[in-house]
Protein backbone atom coordinates (compact mmCIF):
# COMPACT_ATOMS: atom_id res chain seq x y z
CA UNK A 1 0.00 0.00 0.00
CA UNK A 2 2.95 2.51 0.87
CA UNK A 3 4.01 1.97 -2.33
CA UNK A 4 1.19 2.96 -4.16
CA UNK A 5 0.28 6.13 -3.21
CA UNK A 6 3.95 8.47 -3.83
CA UNK A 7 5.00 10.54 -1.06
CA UNK A 8 4.17 13.90 -2.17
CA UNK A 9 0.85 12.98 -2.18
CA UNK A 10 0.58 11.08 1.48
CA UNK A 11 2.00 13.82 3.43
CA UNK A 12 -0.14 16.54 2.08
CA UNK A 13 -2.98 14.57 2.73
CA UNK A 14 -1.86 13.58 5.71
CA UNK A 15 -1.23 17.39 6.75
CA UNK A 16 -4.82 18.44 5.71
CA UNK A 17 -6.56 15.74 7.37
CA UNK A 18 -4.82 17.12 10.61
CA UNK A 19 -5.33 20.50 9.73
CA UNK A 20 -8.68 19.72 9.53
CA UNK A 21 -9.41 17.75 12.30
CA UNK A 22 -7.71 20.94 14.47
CA UNK A 23 -9.89 23.09 12.68
CA UNK A 24 -12.88 21.07 13.74
CA UNK A 25 -11.86 21.10 17.39
CA UNK A 26 -10.52 24.53 18.15
CA UNK A 27 -13.11 26.89 18.62
CA UNK A 28 -11.79 29.70 16.93
CA UNK A 29 -15.29 31.33 15.57
CA UNK A 30 -15.43 32.78 12.33
CA UNK A 31 -11.82 33.02 11.64
CA UNK A 32 -9.84 29.81 10.98
CA UNK A 33 -8.02 28.01 14.12
CA UNK A 34 -4.46 28.90 13.24
CA UNK A 35 -5.32 32.85 12.32
CA UNK A 36 -6.94 33.04 15.96
CA UNK A 37 -4.62 30.90 17.65
CA UNK A 38 -0.95 31.47 16.47
CA UNK A 39 -0.15 28.34 19.23
CA UNK A 40 -2.14 26.08 16.54
CA UNK A 41 -0.13 27.68 13.47
CA UNK A 42 3.05 26.48 15.46
CA UNK A 43 1.68 23.42 16.16
CA UNK A 44 0.78 22.58 12.47
CA UNK A 45 4.34 24.05 11.02
CA UNK A 46 5.39 20.91 13.56
CA UNK A 47 3.42 18.67 12.29
CA UNK A 48 4.19 19.02 8.49
CA UNK A 49 7.89 18.74 9.98
CA UNK A 50 7.67 15.77 11.74
CA UNK A 51 5.46 14.01 8.78
CA UNK A 52 8.19 14.86 6.28
CA UNK A 53 10.93 13.78 9.00
CA UNK A 54 8.94 10.56 8.82
CA UNK A 55 9.21 10.43 5.33
CA UNK A 56 12.68 11.09 5.33
CA UNK A 57 13.51 8.48 8.00
CA UNK A 58 11.45 5.81 6.42
CA UNK A 59 13.71 6.27 2.72
CA UNK A 60 16.66 6.37 4.19
CA UNK A 61 16.09 2.81 6.55
CA UNK A 62 14.84 1.42 3.31
CA UNK A 63 17.71 2.42 1.45
CA UNK A 64 19.94 1.39 4.60
CA UNK A 65 18.61 -2.05 4.77
CA UNK A 66 18.40 -2.36 0.35
CA UNK A 67 22.49 -1.69 0.48
CA UNK A 68 23.01 -4.36 2.83
CA UNK A 69 20.95 -6.86 0.90
CA UNK A 70 23.39 -9.40 -1.94
CA UNK A 71 22.10 -9.58 -4.95
CA UNK A 72 19.66 -11.79 -5.19
CA UNK A 73 17.77 -10.34 -2.01
CA UNK A 74 18.13 -7.50 -3.59
CA UNK A 75 16.37 -8.78 -6.96
CA UNK A 76 13.04 -9.69 -4.82
CA UNK A 77 12.88 -7.09 -2.99
CA UNK A 78 12.68 -5.00 -6.14
CA UNK A 79 10.35 -7.07 -7.63
CA UNK A 80 8.14 -7.17 -4.36
CA UNK A 81 8.51 -3.31 -4.63
CA UNK A 82 7.18 -3.22 -7.56
CA UNK A 83 4.07 -5.90 -7.29
CA UNK A 84 1.01 -4.70 -7.31
CA UNK A 85 -1.03 -7.43 -5.81
CA UNK A 86 -4.72 -6.01 -5.80
CA UNK A 87 -4.62 -5.99 -9.47
CA UNK A 88 -3.61 -9.74 -10.44
CA UNK A 89 -6.94 -10.96 -9.21
CA UNK A 90 -8.98 -8.53 -11.60
CA UNK A 91 -6.88 -9.54 -14.16
CA UNK A 92 -7.96 -13.55 -13.98
CA UNK A 93 -11.63 -12.96 -13.59
CA UNK A 94 -11.77 -10.60 -16.66
CA UNK A 95 -9.50 -13.51 -18.34
CA UNK A 96 -12.03 -16.05 -17.33
CA UNK A 97 -14.89 -13.89 -17.93
CA UNK A 98 -13.69 -13.60 -21.77
CA UNK A 99 -13.10 -17.39 -21.92
CA UNK A 100 -10.17 -17.13 -24.52
CA UNK A 101 -7.20 -19.70 -24.93
CA UNK A 102 -3.35 -18.26 -24.07
CA UNK A 103 -1.59 -17.93 -27.57
CA UNK A 104 0.03 -21.06 -26.89
CA UNK A 105 -2.67 -23.02 -26.85
CA UNK A 106 -4.66 -21.50 -29.88
CA UNK A 107 -3.58 -24.80 -31.67
CA UNK A 108 -6.04 -27.26 -30.15
CA UNK A 109 -9.14 -24.97 -31.48
CA UNK A 110 -7.49 -23.97 -34.64
CA UNK A 111 -10.20 -25.25 -37.82
CA UNK A 112 -8.52 -26.70 -40.55
CA UNK A 113 -9.83 -24.44 -43.54
CA UNK A 114 -7.25 -22.30 -44.86
CA UNK A 115 -8.08 -18.86 -46.74
CA UNK A 116 -4.98 -17.95 -48.05
CA UNK A 117 -3.18 -18.06 -45.05
CA UNK A 118 -6.56 -16.71 -43.09
CA UNK A 119 -7.57 -19.09 -40.90
CA UNK A 120 -9.68 -19.56 -38.02
CA UNK A 121 -10.22 -20.12 -34.52
CA UNK A 122 -13.04 -22.05 -32.53
CA UNK A 123 -13.30 -20.28 -29.78
CA UNK A 124 -15.92 -21.08 -26.87
CA UNK A 125 -18.58 -18.25 -26.27
CA UNK A 126 -16.88 -16.09 -23.53
CA UNK A 127 -18.38 -16.99 -20.39
CA UNK A 128 -20.10 -13.13 -20.00
CA UNK A 129 -21.72 -13.17 -22.76
CA UNK A 130 -23.36 -16.72 -22.30
CA UNK A 131 -24.18 -16.63 -18.77
CA UNK A 132 -25.57 -13.52 -19.62
CA UNK A 133 -27.74 -15.03 -21.88
CA UNK A 134 -29.13 -17.73 -20.15
CA UNK A 135 -29.80 -15.00 -17.15
CA UNK A 136 -32.28 -13.55 -19.91
CA UNK A 137 -34.08 -16.56 -20.39
CA UNK A 138 -34.76 -17.13 -17.08
CA UNK A 139 -36.04 -13.63 -16.61
CA UNK A 140 -38.19 -14.04 -19.86
CA UNK A 141 -39.85 -17.18 -18.05
CA UNK A 142 -40.47 -15.76 -14.97
CA UNK A 143 -41.55 -12.43 -16.27
CA UNK A 144 -44.41 -14.06 -18.57
CA UNK A 145 -45.60 -16.59 -16.24
CA UNK A 146 -45.66 -13.69 -13.56
CA UNK A 147 -47.37 -11.17 -15.71
CA UNK A 148 -49.21 -12.93 -18.88
CA UNK A 149 -50.11 -16.45 -16.59
CA UNK A 150 -50.77 -15.16 -13.35
CA UNK A 151 -51.80 -11.63 -14.34
CA UNK A 152 -49.76 -10.26 -11.63
CA UNK A 153 -50.60 -5.86 -11.77
CA UNK A 154 -48.46 -4.63 -13.97
CA UNK A 155 -47.34 -1.04 -13.26
CA UNK A 156 -50.00 0.94 -14.89
CA UNK A 157 -51.87 -1.04 -12.09
CA UNK A 158 -48.97 -0.63 -9.14
CA UNK A 159 -49.71 3.52 -10.07
CA UNK A 160 -53.52 3.27 -9.35
CA UNK A 161 -53.21 1.59 -6.20
CA UNK A 162 -50.08 3.34 -4.87
CA UNK A 163 -51.92 6.97 -6.01
CA UNK A 164 -54.94 5.81 -3.95
CA UNK A 165 -52.86 4.96 -0.95
CA UNK A 166 -51.28 8.13 -1.42
CA UNK A 167 -54.29 10.52 -1.51
CA UNK A 168 -55.80 8.74 1.89
CA UNK A 169 -52.45 9.74 3.61
CA UNK A 170 -52.65 13.35 2.23
CA UNK A 171 -56.50 12.96 3.58
CA UNK A 172 -55.23 11.60 6.93
CA UNK A 173 -51.93 14.50 7.02
CA UNK A 174 -54.54 17.33 5.99
CA UNK A 175 -56.77 16.55 9.37
CA UNK A 176 -53.65 16.30 11.28
CA UNK A 177 -52.12 18.99 9.85
CA UNK A 178 -55.09 22.03 10.39
CA UNK A 179 -51.99 24.74 10.86
CA UNK A 180 -51.28 24.45 7.29
CA UNK A 181 -53.98 26.12 6.14
CA UNK A 182 -53.33 29.38 3.96
CA UNK A 183 -55.42 31.68 1.86
CA UNK A 184 -55.39 28.56 -0.90
CA UNK A 185 -56.62 26.03 1.15
CA UNK A 186 -58.40 27.75 4.11
CA UNK A 187 -62.40 26.90 4.28
CA UNK A 188 -65.52 27.60 6.72
CA UNK A 189 -64.17 25.85 10.10
CA UNK A 190 -67.93 23.92 11.28
CA UNK A 191 -66.18 21.98 14.31
CA UNK A 192 -68.23 23.12 17.72
CA UNK A 193 -64.16 23.05 18.73
CA UNK A 194 -63.09 25.38 16.52
CA UNK A 195 -65.79 28.15 16.59
CA UNK A 196 -65.51 27.67 20.64
CA UNK A 197 -61.51 28.19 20.05
CA UNK A 198 -61.89 30.98 17.35
CA UNK A 199 -64.67 32.57 19.87
CA UNK A 200 -61.89 32.54 22.25
CA UNK A 201 -59.54 34.21 20.01
CA UNK A 202 -61.97 36.80 19.50
CA UNK A 203 -62.89 37.80 22.87
CA UNK A 204 -59.46 38.23 24.08
CA UNK A 205 -57.64 40.03 20.15
CA UNK A 206 -61.11 41.82 18.43
CA UNK A 207 -64.05 42.35 20.76
CA UNK A 208 -62.32 45.81 21.59
CA UNK A 209 -63.12 47.74 17.98
CA UNK A 210 -65.25 44.51 16.49
CA UNK A 211 -67.43 44.30 19.87
CA UNK A 212 -68.63 40.92 21.58
CA UNK A 213 -71.39 40.43 18.99
CA UNK A 214 -69.26 41.91 16.17
CA UNK A 215 -71.79 44.31 15.93
CA UNK A 216 -68.50 47.10 15.31
CA UNK A 217 -66.81 50.13 17.37
CA UNK A 218 -63.79 51.28 15.71
CA UNK A 219 -63.60 48.44 13.46
CA UNK A 220 -66.39 48.08 11.07
CA UNK A 221 -69.93 45.91 11.66
CA UNK A 222 -69.18 41.97 10.89
CA UNK A 223 -72.71 41.21 11.48
CA UNK A 224 -73.96 42.52 8.61
CA UNK A 225 -73.46 41.48 4.63
CA UNK A 226 -71.52 44.76 3.80
CA UNK A 227 -67.83 44.34 3.51
CA UNK A 228 -65.24 46.79 3.09
CA UNK A 229 -62.71 44.15 2.39
CA UNK A 230 -64.27 41.32 0.77
CA UNK A 231 -66.33 38.66 2.47
CA UNK A 232 -66.75 34.70 2.39
CA UNK A 233 -63.63 32.53 4.01
CA UNK A 234 -61.10 33.30 2.24
CA UNK A 235 -61.49 37.09 2.03
CA UNK A 236 -61.67 37.27 5.83
CA UNK A 237 -58.72 35.08 6.33
CA UNK A 238 -56.84 37.16 4.03
CA UNK A 239 -58.45 40.68 5.75
CA UNK A 240 -57.27 38.85 9.38
CA UNK A 241 -53.59 37.76 7.93
CA UNK A 242 -52.78 40.10 6.01
CA UNK A 243 -54.90 43.56 8.30
CA UNK A 244 -56.82 46.36 6.42
CA UNK A 245 -56.15 49.07 4.26
CA UNK A 246 -53.18 51.39 6.31
CA UNK A 247 -54.33 53.79 8.76
CA UNK A 248 -57.02 52.44 9.48
CA UNK A 249 -56.20 50.33 12.98
CA UNK A 250 -57.05 46.95 11.79
CA UNK A 251 -53.30 45.43 12.19
CA UNK A 252 -52.00 42.08 10.02
CA UNK A 253 -52.09 39.53 12.92
CA UNK A 254 -50.62 36.93 10.83
CA UNK A 255 -47.39 37.60 13.15
CA UNK A 256 -49.63 36.90 16.35
CA UNK A 257 -51.92 34.52 15.72
CA UNK A 258 -51.24 30.77 13.78
CA UNK A 259 -52.84 30.52 10.37
CA UNK A 260 -55.16 27.56 12.20
CA UNK A 261 -56.18 30.51 14.66
CA UNK A 262 -57.20 32.70 12.21
CA UNK A 263 -59.17 30.17 10.30
CA UNK A 264 -61.05 29.37 13.75
CA UNK A 265 -61.34 33.43 14.32
CA UNK A 266 -62.62 33.79 10.41
CA UNK A 267 -65.41 30.97 11.06
CA UNK A 268 -66.88 32.54 14.21
CA UNK A 269 -66.63 35.99 13.14
CA UNK A 270 -68.67 34.41 10.16
CA UNK A 271 -71.84 32.93 11.84
CA UNK A 272 -72.11 36.24 13.16
CA UNK A 273 -73.55 37.09 9.44
CA UNK A 274 -77.85 37.06 9.38
CA UNK A 275 -77.44 38.01 13.44
CA UNK A 276 -78.99 41.52 15.25
CA UNK A 277 -75.99 43.08 16.82
CA UNK A 278 -77.14 44.64 20.51
CA UNK A 279 -75.62 47.76 18.96
CA UNK A 280 -74.85 47.85 15.30
CA UNK A 281 -72.75 50.50 13.06
CA UNK A 282 -74.18 51.40 9.95
CA UNK A 283 -73.24 49.06 7.27
CA UNK A 284 -69.77 49.98 5.61
CA UNK A 285 -68.49 48.54 1.62
CA UNK A 286 -70.44 46.53 -0.49
CA UNK A 287 -72.97 43.91 -0.29
CA UNK A 288 -71.26 40.65 -0.55
CA UNK A 289 -72.67 37.84 -2.20
CA UNK A 290 -70.64 34.69 -2.14
CA UNK A 291 -72.46 33.20 -5.51
CA UNK A 292 -71.64 36.04 -7.25
CA UNK A 293 -68.16 35.48 -7.35
CA UNK A 294 -68.26 31.74 -8.83
CA UNK A 295 -67.48 31.31 -12.43
CA UNK A 296 -70.35 30.36 -14.13
CA UNK A 297 -68.32 28.38 -16.79
CA UNK A 298 -66.04 26.18 -14.68
CA UNK A 299 -67.67 26.96 -10.95
CA UNK A 300 -64.43 27.48 -9.74
CA UNK A 301 -64.14 30.04 -7.20
CA UNK A 302 -62.29 33.26 -8.14
CA UNK A 303 -62.20 34.48 -4.39
CA UNK A 304 -58.70 35.63 -5.03
CA UNK A 305 -59.47 37.78 -8.35
CA UNK A 306 -61.42 39.41 -5.30
CA UNK A 307 -58.54 39.61 -2.97
CA UNK A 308 -56.26 41.38 -6.10
CA UNK A 309 -59.00 43.68 -6.58
CA UNK A 310 -59.55 44.99 -3.17
CA UNK A 311 -55.66 44.48 -2.90
CA UNK A 312 -55.42 46.98 -5.88
CA UNK A 313 -57.68 49.63 -4.17
CA UNK A 314 -56.17 49.54 -1.02
CA UNK A 315 -52.66 50.20 -2.75
CA UNK A 316 -53.98 53.18 -4.64
CA UNK A 317 -55.52 54.44 -1.56
CA UNK A 318 -52.60 54.44 0.60
CA UNK A 319 -50.66 56.26 -2.74
CA UNK A 320 -53.18 58.61 -2.35
CA UNK A 321 -52.95 58.85 1.23
CA UNK A 322 -48.85 59.10 0.95
CA UNK A 323 -49.47 62.15 -1.49
C1 LIG B 1 -57.63 48.26 16.87
C2 LIG B 1 -58.96 47.93 16.45
C3 LIG B 1 -59.17 46.58 15.80
C4 LIG B 1 -58.90 45.35 16.31
C5 LIG B 1 -58.29 45.00 17.66
C6 LIG B 1 -59.34 44.41 15.32
N1 LIG B 1 -59.84 45.04 14.23
FE1 LIG B 1 -60.66 44.18 12.60
N2 LIG B 1 -60.92 45.97 11.78
C7 LIG B 1 -60.62 47.19 12.35
C8 LIG B 1 -60.83 48.25 11.40
C9 LIG B 1 -60.61 49.73 11.65
C10 LIG B 1 -61.24 47.63 10.22
C11 LIG B 1 -61.52 48.29 8.88
C12 LIG B 1 -60.26 48.18 8.06
C13 LIG B 1 -60.33 48.94 6.77
O1 LIG B 1 -61.26 49.69 6.59
O2 LIG B 1 -59.42 48.72 5.95
C14 LIG B 1 -61.30 46.22 10.49
C15 LIG B 1 -61.70 45.26 9.56
C16 LIG B 1 -61.85 43.95 9.85
C17 LIG B 1 -62.40 43.01 8.95
C18 LIG B 1 -62.89 43.30 7.56
C19 LIG B 1 -64.26 43.86 7.61
C20 LIG B 1 -64.80 44.27 6.27
O3 LIG B 1 -65.82 44.91 6.23
O4 LIG B 1 -64.17 43.91 5.25
C21 LIG B 1 -62.38 41.81 9.57
C22 LIG B 1 -62.86 40.47 9.00
C23 LIG B 1 -61.81 42.01 10.86
N3 LIG B 1 -61.50 43.33 11.01
C24 LIG B 1 -61.59 40.99 11.78
C25 LIG B 1 -60.87 41.20 12.94
C26 LIG B 1 -60.47 40.14 13.82
C27 LIG B 1 -60.75 38.67 13.61
C28 LIG B 1 -59.79 40.70 14.85
C29 LIG B 1 -59.13 40.01 16.01
C30 LIG B 1 -58.15 39.00 15.68
C31 LIG B 1 -59.78 42.13 14.62
N4 LIG B 1 -60.45 42.39 13.46
C32 LIG B 1 -59.23 43.03 15.47
C33 LIG B 1 -60.20 47.37 13.65
C34 LIG B 1 -59.78 46.38 14.50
Amino acid sequence: MRHLIPSYVRVPVLFFIIAGIVEYFVDSGEKAAFIEEPIVLVFLILVLFILIAIEGIVGSIENILYQSLDEEAKARFVEAKNKVPQFNKIKELYKKLLGTKPIEEEGEIILDHNYDGIKELDNNLPPWWLYGFYATIIFGVVYMIRYHVFNADGQYEEYETEYAVALKEIEEYKKNAKDLVDINTVEILTDAADLAAGKKIFEVNCVACHMADGGGGIGPNLADEHWILGGGIKNVFNTISEGGRDGKGMIAWKTSLKPLEMAQVSSYLLTFQGTVPANPKEAEGEIWIEASLENTETGEEVHDVNIEVKKVISDSLETAIDY
